[in-house]
């Protein structure tokens, strides 16, 4: 007789504490998912576990662990037995990589190892993980497909293009084994709610935390890194998506995953092009708020322009984007507003 697979119900999320972790979290529980964050609050804090369950009307089940503590991965997985596992925990700062490369191949490729090792303990065969367009590098062609090849500038994204490798290879390895990967483009915005939004730890280097510093006072002026791009107005160009609508795509993945052979790859960002500073005046028009500019030298390792073409995630998932330039603006603006006093913890 064959056998009936049951839809996933427990959904496993490392990082669960993070940007999108934490989002993500609140649509799995608002969908009915049982779900268990494993993180390490590196990055994070535990205050962002209650805000997911005072905004999902459901509180995770949270344990503190490192991905690199492999015992106790595995001993947590076995107890949750998980469906399905979302891998966001990792390393994310490209300055950073360049100054502690061996770090991010510990945490984002041996943490990967250990999480699939740890799904093979408890049985658990299928996987999303959290990969970036920063994989891609300096774009050939644009818009960005999933096709496009991959030659990242940094250790960050060797590490992340490295974690992709080592899912694929498991996921062929295993007829039962099956993994989507997500590339993200540049996850920007907040919860509706006001409750949960970016609260990176340490200083902020990404151009909406670094606005967010402005308007709450943290911060004198934006510097805007190159005004002498080939690009719409000479400021760097990239594809700017809200974080909800990143954290809808992980429910439609997990949905989708009882079709996928192996593994398959997805970009996910709105597809539409938007200048730093066309940014910026979005950003000024909806919050009424100033954002001083001064025009410096290029960043090291940016590239002019990159956006996606997501296509494929909206033929393959249905993927479709409901939020605006306006509204990734109005919701961080409302969540810096609220939490300016105790964000950056
Ligand atoms: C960065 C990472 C990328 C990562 C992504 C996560 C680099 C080189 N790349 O992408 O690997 O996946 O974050 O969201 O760090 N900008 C300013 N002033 C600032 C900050 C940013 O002008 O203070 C500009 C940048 O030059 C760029 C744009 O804003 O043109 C977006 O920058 P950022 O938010 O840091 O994202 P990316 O560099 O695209």
């Amino acid at each position: 007789m064959e056998e009936t697979l049951l839809p996933p119900k427990r959904i496993l999320v490392s990082g669960g504490a993070g940007f999108i972790g934490s989002h993500t979290c609140v649509e799995l529980l608002r969908e009915g998912y049982e779900v268990a964050v494993v993180d390490n609050l590196s990055n994070s804090a535990m205050s962002i576990i209650h805000a997911v369950g005072a905004v999902a009307g459901a509180e995770p089940i949270f344990h503190h662990c490192d991905l690199l503590d492999r015992v106790e991965l595995s001993r947590l997985f076995c107890e949750f037995a998980p469906d399905v596992v979302i891998h966001f925990a990792g390393l994310k700062s490209v300055v950073e990589s360049t100054e502690r490369p061996l770090d991010y191949f510990d945490v984002n490729v041996y943490g990967t190892i250990n999480v699939l090792r740890a799904m093979a303990d408890c049985g658990c065969s299928l996987m999303i993980f959290s990969s970036s367009a920063t994989v891609y590098g300096e774009p050939v062609y644009i818009p960005c497909d999933e096709g496009h090849p991959t030659d990242p500038a940094n250790p960050y994204g060797v590490s992340k293009l490295l974690a992709e490798k080592v899912i694929a290879e498991w996921a062929l390895s295993n007829d039962a084994n099956s993994a989507i990967i997500f590339r993200y483009f540049n996850p920007v915005g907040a919860h509706v709610s006001g409750k949960l939004g970016e609260d990176p730890t340490g200083p902020a280097n990404n151009l909406m935390p670094v606005i967010l510093d402005i308007v709450s006072g943290k911060r004198e002026v934006l510097e805007i890194y190159g005004n002498d791009y080939n690009t719409v107005d000479g400021t760097g160009v990239r594809d700017f998506i809200h974080v909800m609508d990143l954290a809808r795509a992980h429910v439609l993945g997990i949905e989708h995953l009882s079709e996928v052979q192996d593994s398959e790859i997805f970009n996910l960002g709105t597809g539409q092009p938007t200048s730093v500073m066309q940014l910026v005046s979005a950003f000024e028009e909806v919050s009424g708020q100033k954002v001083n500019v001064k025009f410096v030298g290029r960043r090291l390792g940016d590239v002019g322009e990159v956006w996606t073409s997501n296509a494929s995630a909206k033929k393959i998932l249905g993927f479709e984007t409901r939020f605006s330039l306006h509204d990734m603006c109005a919701h961080a603006y409302q969540w810096i507003k609220r939490n300016a006093s105790t964000s950056n913890k």
